[in-house]
């Protein structure tokens, strides 16, 4: 069995998101989203999240492509998390194309960055409903 991991936020589940958890699953049997908690977030990315974990947890194991969701901590669990489940990809959303190239030497995992969805994100929906677009 071929597993796949990828790590990402998914705030305000969009289908940006699920396209991107579908070719993530079609890479592999077995889908682990590692999932941002609130406070990596808040304190890495200065982003506060609209859903909080436990609910984006929830929105994500309803998802037909995901298998396990585990919690995002720290940048650096990557590849401990690898080796802990004996992933075979990591994959990316190209936003992060060669950030993650490391990873390939340090464990036995394959990198892969596949294309975002255009136009759409989180971000993106926030800004529109602020400005009153929808
Ligand atoms: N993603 C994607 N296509 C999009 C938006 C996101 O493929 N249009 C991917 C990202 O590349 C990442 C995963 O979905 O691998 C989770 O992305 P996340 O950062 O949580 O979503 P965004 O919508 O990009 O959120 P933000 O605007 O807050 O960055």
């Amino acid at each position: 069995m071929k597993k796949v991991i990828t790590y990402g936020t998914f705030d305000l589940l969009h289908y940006g998101h699920i396209n991107l958890l579908r070719r993530a699953k079609e890479q592999g049997d077995y889908l682990i989203v590692a999932l941002s908690t609130d406070e990596f977030n808040w304190n890495e990315k200065q982003k506060k999240c609209y859903f909080e974990y436990e609910k984006r947890k929830q929105l994500l194991e309803a998802i037909r492509y995901v298998d396990l969701v585990i919690p995002e901590n720290t940048w650096n669990q990557k590849t401990s998390d690898i080796k802990e489940f004996k992933v075979d990809k990591f994959i990316m959303g190209d936003d992060w194309a060669g950030k993650f190239d490391f990873i390939e030497t340090e464990t036995r995992a394959e990198v892969i960055y596949l294309p975002r969805t255009p136009e759409i994100s989180t971000t993106q929906i926030k800004r529109d409903l602020e400005a009153k677009k929808i």
